[in-house]
């Protein structure tokens, strides 16, 4: 009689961490694509490459300590709108959406800088220079990437954002 007892409490144990378990990891990530349609988009999530090629961030915002492993979407948002960092809330990581980085910036509110093109924005994230040749603030990481995880993330970048 006493081994069931101590067989459930075991249960009931086990139980428990299964659940914080699970809720641990939806943090942050309850709004991920179940899976990945591109290359790009699967280093905007996770910073990981298909290829195993390695993907390296420098710097960069530390999340308290949270930020390993974890791609744009962790500061830039899964919805590509941007959002404010933790815990430095008074920074901002901008939206990446085609339309705040390709098109016009007269007063659509999204920011006043100039249009990116491939060349300027692949500067953005491996050195931390803006289109207007400023330097970014040192939250966003400079990320080092090969020239073909480079250019798929700007393809993804490209692509418009699902309604
Ligand atoms: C740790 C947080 C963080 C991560 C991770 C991060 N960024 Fe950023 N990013 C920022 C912040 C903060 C800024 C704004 C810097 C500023 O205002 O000077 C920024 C700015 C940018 C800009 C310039 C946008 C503009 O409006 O000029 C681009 C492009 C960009 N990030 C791309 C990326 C890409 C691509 C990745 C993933 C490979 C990434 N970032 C990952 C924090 C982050």
């Amino acid at each position: 009689m006493r081994k069931m007892g101590i067989v459930a409490v075991l249960l009931a144990g086990v139980a428990v961490v299964l659940v914080l378990f699970g809720q641990i990891s939806l943090v942050g990530q309850g709004n991920w694509p179940s899976r990945f349609q591109s290359n790009g988009e699967r280093i905007y999530f996770t910073a990981s490459s298909a290829s195993g090629d390695a993907i390296n961030p420098r710097g960069g915002n530390t999340h308290m300590g949270m930020m390993s492993n974890s791609g744009c979407a962790s500061c830039h948002g899964a919805d590509r709108l941007g959002r404010r960092l933790m815990p430095n809330f008074w920074t901002s990581a901008p939206p990446l959406t085609a339309v705040a980085l390709f098109g016009e910036h007269d007063d659509d509110g999204h920011g006043d800088h100039d249009a990116y093109s491939d060349e300027s924005l692949r500067r953005a994230i491996t050195e931390g220079i803006d289109a207007g040749g400023a330097p970014l603030d040192r939250a966003m990481p400079r990320w080092s990437m090969s020239e073909a995880d480079l250019a798929d993330v700007i393809a993804f970048l490209k692509s418009p954002i699902p309604d």
